[in-house]
């Protein structure tokens, strides 16, 4: 049998931020999965760096215990963490001054793949940037991985990619947005462009509209100071919402290569319409006493939205007529992940009126409980004429492929997808900005005098009654949240 897994090429990876919580909850983790299953070789090395003074048996430490907390239940035997740690250093390093540069220097090894992960906060990005740079520790080869946010405006991406590329070229800059790691996500790309099932259908002839939902049910605890800056367009809408419009929205690129997907990834991003306030619903949960999004954000006053709908037109030919509504939330009823494509009634029907009409949606659950369901529409069985039903052909990817083992994390993939030099799952310079082109002149209407503030919804419902007004307005319903 071939091996599904293909081995990468030795490598050095510096983990800045290798104390911090991204590091220990899904980097680390991800890459201990990937050795396990022999992705990459004990050549390979992983250097953590902050400006913890550390050790590295303190580092090792911390890191087998990070496994053992965040790995995946019954893949974390001792005996692999115990060799996965073999493979760790760490040198401390100041982002913002002299300490430690040489050092990590001193630490690579010239004939590897060579890779930094900046798991830090985006205001270092420009100085460790700057440093890897000046201090020789990158070379033309190396590979520069960054954490959302890229900004939090135009102006504001705008000058963090000019900074980036001081000192890196585009085809070395890896700018992750783990949306795009996720199994099912990748999946929309094969539903769409290796099938000729699907294609001839994909557009606004038959296509009559589609509802992309990301709805979770945690809150903002514990990360409320960073979310109340943010709010549901910058932390999710204007990236990871953006990329599921595009890879449903995108024309089929000419070939599997990261400039074709991106190039028509842009183009989707560039014909989008503005979109009016009144197409727009946006909420903020309450709950009881100290438990509210107010509280959780700390601040009593705050207008930031915990819950955005809202309703999107593509102008382009394939697109025009069929719009694209997004809706995403925290402390919804559920974490429930999907694309949902409503197609059009038959043009004309041949049952009686009576008969029912069910028309067909084809979803694509991203998460949990991955799959694609296509709805048609049945003879109900039985006696009694011909009446309509709904009916579902179900597929769960656990069921039909079990071979395949668990899911796995969208770092595991991104992150050797790095070290592979594979941009096609990262996002391009032009494709952020493009992005925050299309989201800024709505986050600015929301701070105009007068501007509504976000309508208040219970915790575990589905969201603000504006959200459905948002689509009754238009004859439509959006599927249920944990139904
Ligand atoms: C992050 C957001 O990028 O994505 C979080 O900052 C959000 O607010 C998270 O909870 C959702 O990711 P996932 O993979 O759990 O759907």
């Amino acid at each position: 049998m071939v091996s599904r897994v293909i081995p990468v090429d030795p490598f050095d990876l510096v983990l800045f931020g290798a104390t911090g919580d991204l590091a220990r909850r899904k980097i680390l983790p991800s890459l201990f999965h990937r050795f396990q299953i022999a992705q990459f070789c004990p050549k390979s090395r992983i250097i953590g760096s902050s400006r913890s003074k550390l050790d590295r048996a303190g580092f090792q430490d911390l890191v087998a215990q990070a496994i053992r907390d965040y790995g995946q239940d019954g893949e974390t035997g001792e005996d692999d963490i115990k060799a996965f740690v073999e493979l760790l250093d760490y040198v401390p390093v100041d982002a913002r001054g002299d300490m430690g540069w040489q050092e990590l220097k001193s630490h690579l090894r010239p004939d590897v793949v060579r890779a930094f992960y900046l798991s830090v906060g985006p205001s270092l990005f420009p100085d460790i940037a700057s440093r890897l740079s000046s201090c020789g520790v990158a070379t033309p080869d190396s590979r520069i991985v960054l954490e959302k946010p890229f900004g939090h405006d135009l102006a504001s991406a705008q000058a963090l990619n000019a900074a980036l590329r001081d000192h890196f070229a585009e085809s070395q800059i890896y700018r992750i947005d783990h949306y795009l790691g996720k199994e099912t996500v990748q999946n929309l790309m094969a539903l769409r462009f290796a099938n000729s099932l699907f294609e001839p259908l994909w557009n606004s002839t038959h296509i009559d509209h589609v509802q992309i939902t990301v709805a979770e049910s945690i809150g903002v605890a514990g990360r409320g100071e960073y979310y109340d800056r943010s709010g549901a367009m910058r932390d999710m809408v204007q990236n990871h919402l953006m990329q599921l419009l595009c890879l449903t929205a995108m024309e089929p690129p000419s070939r599997f290569t990261p400039n074709a997907v991106r190039d028509e990834k842009v183009k989707v991003i560039e014909a989008l319409e503005p979109v009016t306030q009144d197409n727009i619903a946006r909420g903020q949960y309450r709950g009881k006493t100290g438990n509210s999004y107010l509280d959780h954000a700390g601040n009593p006053g705050s207008a930031t939205e915990s819950f955005i709908a809202m309703k999107v037109e593509v102008a382009n030919w394939r697109w025009a007529g069929t719009p694209f509504y997004l809706r995403t939330g925290k402390c919804l009823r559920a974490r429930e992940s999907e694309i949902a494509v409503y197609f059009r009634d038959p043009p004309h029907n041949i049952f009686e009126g009576a008969a029912g009409v069910h028309g067909n949606i084809l979803v694509i659950r991203l998460q949990p409980d991955e799959g694609i369901t296509l709805r048609t529409t049945i003879k109900d069985p039985g006696p009694g004429g011909m009446r309509l039903t709904g009916a579902n052909l179900d597929m769960t990817f656990a069921d039909s492929l079990p071979e395949s083992g668990r899911a796995q994390d969208a770092y595991e993939r991104l992150i050797m997808d790095v070290i592979r030099g594979n941009q096609t799952l990262f996002m391009r310079g032009d494709e952020v900005e493009a992005a925050w082109a299309w989201a800024d002149p709505i986050i600015a209407g929301w701070t105009q005098i007068g501007a509504p503030a976000p309508q208040p919804y219970d915790q575990g419902s589905s969201g603000p009654d504006d959200s459905l007004l948002l689509m009754h307005r238009d004859n439509r319903r959006w599927r249920g949240i944990g139904t």
